[in-house]
């Protein structure tokens, strides 16, 4: 699972479709891809809302991956 920390934005997690987010609402988001808000400011935590553009925020990007074991 590929994580990607985009500058300025959320937490991109490429699920490569082996994953989906449920939230407490019980609705299914992106089995692709997720992302998961980083600036604390979106209306619909822990997703991202794209609040992070109105808002202004800052912050270095960069990529991880996770794997099994
Ligand atoms: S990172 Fe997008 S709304 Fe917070």
């Amino acid at each position: 699972m590929k994580i990607t920390v985009v500058a300025n934005g959320p937490l991109l997690i490429d699920t490569k479709g082996e994953w989906s987010w449920t939230g407490e609402a019980g609705k299914t988001t992106g089995k692709d891809r997720i992302a998961l808000c980083r600036c604390g400011a979106s209306g619909n935590k822990p997703l991202c809302d794209g609040t992070h553009r109105k808002i202004g925020f800052t912050a270095e990007g960069g990529e991880c991956e996770l794997t099994p074991g």
